[in-house]
């Protein structure tokens, strides 16, 4: 959905051929978009994602949303832009996945944006979730959702770790928190001569996720990798736990369009 696969494919086929790393080097992850949902549906579409991003295989493949949309729309106008969860539900978009896996075109599958709720939805399945990519930072803790996937063997990837501040100005809420300014980050980057994202960073880390800060900018991403050799304190972590106000940057509002079964309450169970 984000319209990047064939250029980024372009960018893998080169540094391949140049020999400057090698497939089994790379960790690719892709996910499938809402208008996908039928079983009969997932594998043409990774498929069609392997081929545009030249990458023979995926190491993991995502339900991007708990969400479906009709056929052929890429982004919804109305409610009758979407499909209900009764009409097509996750099981079967999940059993899609799991033929992706048996044939071994997806190394791993899992979710994205998903709760506890429809995690637990999962639990019997051949294969369950192995990951659940969602929004994590210090504003939006989720110890619950750390708890259950700890206790089931789900990995977390957490998204929007900075806070997203280039999201569109559309999406943003009016004077919504800025965690790179926040004044307990930056006292803690100060005392580890580091930056306030790599102090975000490491602090998901630290917490046992995965963590994806996005940068189009070559000395940011330098950083941003640097950040994996702070060791943040006790003192540290316990002083970000403090700042845990359960705030979502990314609402999901624009799944919630009048005439459709999704509402803010039951996208994500709370
Ligand atoms: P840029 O791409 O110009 O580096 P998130 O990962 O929470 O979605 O946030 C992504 C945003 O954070 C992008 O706008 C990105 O800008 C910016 N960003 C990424 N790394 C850093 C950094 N180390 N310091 C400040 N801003 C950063």
């Amino acid at each position: 959905i984000y319209g990047n696969e064939k250029e980024i494919g372009k960018a893998i086929a080169e540094v391949i051929d140049n020999g400057d790393v090698t497939r089994d080097e790379l960790w690719i992850t892709s996910k499938l978009w809402n208008n996908k949902h039928r079983k009969n549906q997932v594998m043409p579409a990774l498929s069609q994602t392997i081929e545009d991003l030249q990458c023979g295989h995926l190491d993991l493949f995502l339900v991007h949303w708990p969400v479906v949309l009709a056929d052929g729309v890429g982004f919804p106008e109305s409610g009758d832009d979407m499909v209900s969860l009764s009409e097509i539900p996750i099981d079967e978009t999940w059993s899609g996945m799991e033929d992706c896996k048996d044939i071994g075109l997806a190394r791993h599958i899992g979710v994205s944006n998903f709760s506890v709720k429809k995690l637990e939805g999962l639990a019997n399945a051949n294969v369950r979730p192995e990951m659940n990519q969602i929004e994590m930072h210090p504003l939006l803790q989720q110890p619950d959702m750390l708890e259950y996937c700890n206790a089931n063997n789900i990995l977390l990837t957490a998204y929007s770790p900075l806070g997203s501040p280039d999201r569109m100005q559309e999406l943003k809420a009016e004077g919504e928190p800025n965690l790179l300014t926040n004044p307990v980050i930056s006292a803690i980057a100060e005392r580890h001569a580091a930056t306030s994202a790599q102090i975000l960073i490491a602090w998901a880390i630290q917490r046992g996720t995965s963590v994806i800060p996005k940068s189009v900018n070559v000395g940011r991403l330098r950083e941003n990798f640097e950040a994996s050799k702070l060791q943040l304190t006790d003192q540290d972590m316990d002083q970000i736990k403090g700042l845990d106000e359960h705030y979502r940057y990314v609402k999901g509002q624009f799944w919630t369009l009048e005439g459709s079964d999704y509402t803010i309450a039951n996208l994500w169970d709370e």
